[in-house]
């Protein structure tokens, strides 16, 4: 196998592009040059960090042991019975031109998760979602390599317990699974979701379809987030936090203006953008480099010479004046990397 390179730089595979560098690094462009990673890894006892893109990570300057840059190409039609189809995407293809491949080929289901940054294998790990649409619903199976079991396995949506940017894969009981590719049930008459209120009202009256909605989500997310590539973020740095019923009614009486959404179960999801921006962080320049966006309080941006310590200082001063404020405890969303939870 080729043998991994040493210290190498990784800065290109972080979302918020902060100074990184892995202690062994290898690009995986085949199932077997996975394995035979793998097995290099376990001979010396190195510990491995997977990671697609990068694009929803926070990294420490050094990630120790072997870094893996999952690269495996691939986009194959498995099943096709003229109106549903099942459609293998390997873990290396990007995830907006995986979209835009299927929406080109009138394969329709995933256009409200157009635009998205980062990997088709990273998009199940934290259950991808935007304008009131999850990758969950559209998952048949996860094909992965099982690390305790060393064979490749596929799991099927209900094994993978997604859920508000959550999935087994984030957990311990799922750490072993390494995602090598992902089988999506997509439809050529797929029924647009239209529920989102903003892309409602973008829409108009129509008429539209999935071509519609595919553009106007790329629309909305241009004008609204920042494209990581001119200005380094991981997009929503903190998840919408839920809350039990009670707790959202109370807080209706105390802050009318938060806009709340429904949420699983008997919870209700409270707008931690909406929470931050009240408490004056938007376009607030904090740690030197590291701020957050003129446009959009949930995003942090990197102005240049940011560091993951000046991200994690931030972060945690945004969750205290969040907690002392409404007494909500707010949960970081990208994945930290070789760093300690803030
Ligand atoms: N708002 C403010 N100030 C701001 C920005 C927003 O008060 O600076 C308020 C507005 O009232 C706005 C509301 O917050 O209506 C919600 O904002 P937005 O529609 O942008 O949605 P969000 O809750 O901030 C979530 C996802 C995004 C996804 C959008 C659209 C999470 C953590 N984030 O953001 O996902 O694109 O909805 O569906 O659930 C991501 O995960 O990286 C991401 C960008």
């Amino acid at each position: 196998m080729v043998s991994p390179e040493s210290m190498a730089d990784i800065a290109h595979l972080n979302g918020m592009r902060l100074p990184a560098r892995g202690e062994h690094f290898l690009r995986i462009d085949s199932e077997s040059a996975l394995v035979d990673a793998l097995s290099w890894a376990a001979d010396r006892d190195v510990a491995i960090t997977v990671i697609g893109e990068g694009s929803n990570t926070v990294m420490h300057p050094l990630v120790q042991g072997l870094v893996l840059e999952m690269a495996i190409p691939g986009l194959k039609v498995m099943d096709d019975d003229g109106t549903r189809l099942l459609v293998r995407a390997a873990a290396g293809e990007n995830w907006h031109s995986f979209v835009l491949w299927a929406a080109e080929r009138g394969f329709h289901g995933l256009e409200n998760l157009a635009l998205i940054p980062g990997t088709v294998g990273a998009a199940p790990v934290q259950n991808i979602g935007a304008y009131g649409f999850e990758l969950a619903s559209r998952v048949r199976s996860v094909y992965c390599y099982d690390r305790v079991l060393e064979e490749f396995k596929t799991l099927s949506a209900a094994d993978c317990h997604f859920g508000y940017r959550d999935s087994i894969f984030k957990r311990t009981d799922g750490a072993h699974y390494i995602i090598v590719a992902v089988d999506f049930q997509l439809d050529r008459n797929a029924i647009p979701v239209v529920t989102y209120p903003e892309l409602k009202q973008a829409l108009g009256q129509g008429p539209y379809g999935a071509v519609e909605i595919l553009e106007e989500v790329v629309n909305l997310r241009r004008a609204k987030l920042p494209d990581p590539a001119n200005l380094p973020n991981v997009g929503s740095f903190f998840k919408n936090p839920a809350v039990p019923l009670p707790v959202a009614e109370s807080m209706k009486v105390n802050w009318p203006l938060m806009p709340q959404y429904p949420s699983a179960g008997e919870t209700v999801k409270l707008s931690a953008a909406w929470m931050i921006d009240y408490l004056g962080w938007r376009d607030a320049t904090h740690e030197g480099a590291i701020g957050i966006y003129r446009d959009h309080a949930l995003i942090m941006v990197n102005h240049g010479a940011g560091s993951a310590a000046g991200v994690l200082n931030l972060a945690t001063k945004i969750m205290q004046s969040v907690e002392n404020e409404f007494q909500i405890a707010l949960e970081i969303e990208p994945s930290l990397i070789g760093l300690p939870a803030a």
